[in-house]
């Protein structure tokens, strides 16, 4: 009797096994799980192009209830980051999802401006075929394959800079995935001198945040770090706090091969040559936005860096109406910080400003101290893109409230402000406006250090 019962136990446990066999499941954004990924929306698009979605399959999307909430939507919502009436909407995570058809699916978190930040993911699934192979799917995290190639400068967290990042670890691995460090690259670290600093750690203080001892500390911004030799190399901060909260990276470093060609060292900040192209919409700081960067004016420096603005290109601000405004300024401001006289300032966002002519564009905020704190971009327009611009005003979205515009072509940029009276009008200036988080824990304690430092 009790034979046949194990017997039965067998067997209906091989059928399990069997009918999930072929079932596979994918844990959206790996070990990070679902939320705002520091890079942007790339974060999710990389992890969805090493994974196959097959009919059946189980999404998990791993979140904390009430920190996310995901969103299945059509594909017009996914674009517009539009939440109204998604397909469904659950709030309660970690969620499992079980595609039954073929198809692209689009998912988005809802919750304030997540989705415009980079939670957002689209995926296709195929139809069910035969079987494949049972051949124990690669790791979708294996490092990229090594090819050599010259010395890559890396700056740490890009345009984020290093800090406590508002998504906690997470940010860093992220960021530091899929990027192939070797001996000879150099690493970056930007920050606000005396409120981070950078300490090379050993593992068990990584793991425990336990710097009462580290490999070295280095305390002045820019902070490089060149990779000497192979192995792990792990980074953090000894300011109180600050590793607990995920001011940690690690990185592996693998031996360099032989460089291929011995270029002559181009000049790294060289911008890319300019030819023909069509019309481009960039996102001012990608997923940072627009607001007071955490790494000073760096931020938008870098951010800046490399790209190649050409009249008949879009920049889009996106910040939280408010809290930040955009103000452009002749070069004469952008440098002494001076808002008292603009060419234009735009209210709500998303500011979309259509480049209009060749020259230098300077960008601030008229929030007091912002311009000080590093909210400025300063961009060169180069050339013409292929299609010829629309000859409409360069202003899709004209300021409203308290503010009016002085001029409607302000993409002119003539360094000298229009006349007819400044448009000044600067909104609420006493100190800092409250910031507004966007249910991240740790804003909390960058504006301790932004009070700290700078009041
Ligand atoms: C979900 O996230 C939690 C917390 O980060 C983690 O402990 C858990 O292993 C994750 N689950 C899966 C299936 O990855
Ligand atoms: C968002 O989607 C809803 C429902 O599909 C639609 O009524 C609304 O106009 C959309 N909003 C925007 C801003 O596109
Ligand atoms: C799905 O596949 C089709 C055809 O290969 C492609 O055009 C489309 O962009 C893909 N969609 C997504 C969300 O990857
Ligand atoms: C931190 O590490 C030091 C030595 O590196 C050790 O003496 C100390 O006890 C550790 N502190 C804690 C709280 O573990
Ligand atoms: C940090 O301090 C160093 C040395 O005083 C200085 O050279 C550097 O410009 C400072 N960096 C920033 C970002 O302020
Ligand atoms: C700021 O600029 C305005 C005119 O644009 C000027 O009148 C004012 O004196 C400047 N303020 C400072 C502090 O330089
Ligand atoms: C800012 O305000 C404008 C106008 O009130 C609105 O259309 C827009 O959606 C708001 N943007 C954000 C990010 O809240
Ligand atoms: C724009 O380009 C000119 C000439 O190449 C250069 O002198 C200037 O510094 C650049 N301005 C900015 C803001 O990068």
């Amino acid at each position: 009797m009790s034979k046949l019962i194990s017997l039965a136990i067998v067997a209906v446990t091989a059928l399990l096994i069997q009918s999930s066999a072929a079932q596979t499941a994918h844990v959206v954004g790996g070990d990070f799980g679902w939320i705002v990924p520091p890079g942007g929306s790339i974060a999710y698009r990389t992890w969805a192009a090493t994974q196959t979605f097959t009919v059946g399959d189980i999404l998990v999307f791993n979140f904390t209830t009430g920190e996310q909430d995901v969103a299945r939507v059509t594909k017009e919502a996914f674009d517009a980051c539009n939440s109204t009436g998604p397909i469904f909407l659950e709030k309660t995570g970690p969620f499992n999802y079980t595609p039954d058809s073929a198809g692209e699916y689009y998912f988005i978190g809802t919750m304030d401006r997540r989705c415009t930040l980079g939670q957002k993911l689209a995926i296709n699934v195929t139809a069910l075929g035969p079987t494949p192979s049972p051949s124990p799917s690669s790791p979708p995290d294996a490092p990229a394959p090594v090819t050599p190639r010259g010395p890559v400068t890396y700056t740490v967290g890009d345009g984020l800079g290093w800090e406590v990042p508002p998504g906690g670890e997470v940010a860093y691995a992220t960021w530091a995935r899929n990027k192939v460090f070797m001996v000879g690259d150099i690493l970056v670290f930007n920050f606000i001198n005396e409120t981070q600093d950078v300490a090379v750690v050993t593992k068990e203080a990584y793991e425990t945040c336990n710097t009462t001892s580290t490999i070295s500390i280095l305390t002045t911004s820019p902070a490089r770090v060149t990779l000497t030799s192979a192995g792990e190399y792990r980074f953090t901060s000894t300011y109180s706090r600050h590793c607990a909260l995920g001011q940690k990276l690690t990185i592996n470093v693998v031996a360099s091969g032989p460089i291929p060609s011995p270029a002559p060292s181009s000049s790294p900040t060289a911008p890319a040559p300019v030819t023909p192209r069509s019309p481009v919409t960039y996102y001012i700081g990608d997923g940072l936005g627009w607001e007071v960067p955490p790494g000073g004016a760096v931020a938008y420096a870098t951010w800046a860096r490399n790209k190649d603005f050409m009249v008949g290109d879009t920049l889009v601000f996106n910040f939280i109406n408010g809290t930040q405004d955009v103000a452009i300024v002749t070069k004469e401001a952008y440098e002494s910080c001076n808002t008292t006289s603009t060419i234009t300032i735009l209210t709500t966002s998303p500011a979309r400003v259509t480049l209009t002519t060749v020259s230098e564009h300077f960008f601030t905020s008229t929030y007091s101290r912002h311009c000080e704190l590093g909210q400025k971009l300063a961009i060169n327009v180069t050339g013409t893109t292929g299609t010829s611009p629309s000859p409409s005003p360069s202003i899709a979205t004209p300021p409203t409230g308290t503010s009016t515009p002085t001029t409607s072509t302000p993409g002119s940029s003539s360094p000298s402000p229009t006349a007819g009276g400044p448009a000044t009008a600067p909104p609420p200036s006493s100190s800092a406006p409250p910031r507004v988080i966007y249910g991240f824990s740790l804003i909390t304690l960058l504006s301790t250090i932004f009070l700290a430092v700078f009041h």
